[in-house]
């Protein structure tokens, strides 16, 4: 028997004035696509913003529907269309954020375990890891890689 420990690593920002201003840019785009969420179930808006290695921003936001598990997370929106748009072009920096209906979620917002595997899948597809910045209006966490939130991912690898 071999006891083994897997660290994850983040950093922590107060508020989004501590971001430089491609990050900040970035989180206000995800602030401002979970503003069009179609969310008339949950009331819970999710907004995500891929920022792609040409530069281009792409945005995306949670669909519901009344059959509620035909909706999709705005992660996998945004992910999945910026890659239909631009097939070869590696992801950077994906920004999530999140609001209820008091307003912004104070946590920094947490991807689903679906939009953690397709966020790794990208990174493999690329050979390129994500910057992955989780929004909330009582800190901000900042991971370098999707690894750092599914470690032990299932990937293409397993299917060979
Ligand atoms: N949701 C997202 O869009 N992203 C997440 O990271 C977590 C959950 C959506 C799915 C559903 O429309 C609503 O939030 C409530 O779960």
């Amino acid at each position: 028997m071999r006891p083994k420990e897997i660290r994850i690593k983040y950093t922590e920002y107060d508020n989004i004035n501590e971001l430089t201003a491609a990050d900040k840019n970035l989180v206000q785009a995800a602030r401002s696509a979970a503003k069009n969420a179609y969310a008339p179930y949950s009331k819970f808006q999710v907004g995500a913003a891929v920022l792609l290695e040409n530069g281009e921003v792409i945005k995306g936001n949670n669909q519901e529907n009344a059959d509620f598990t035909d909706g999709l997370c705005a992660e996998r929106v945004a992910l999945f269309y910026a890659h239909a748009r631009y097939p070869d072009i590696p992801v950077a920096v994906l920004a999530v954020s999140a609001q209820n209906h008091t307003g912004q979620v104070k946590e920094p917002a947490q991807p689903c375990g679906s939009c953690r595997q397709v966020m790794v899948e990208t990174e493999v597809r690329f050979q390129k890891p994500i910057r992955i910045i989780l929004d909330g209006s009582d800190g901000i966490h900042i991971l370098d890689g999707a690894e750092n939130l599914l470690p032990l991912a299932f990937k293409p690898n397993a299917l060979k």
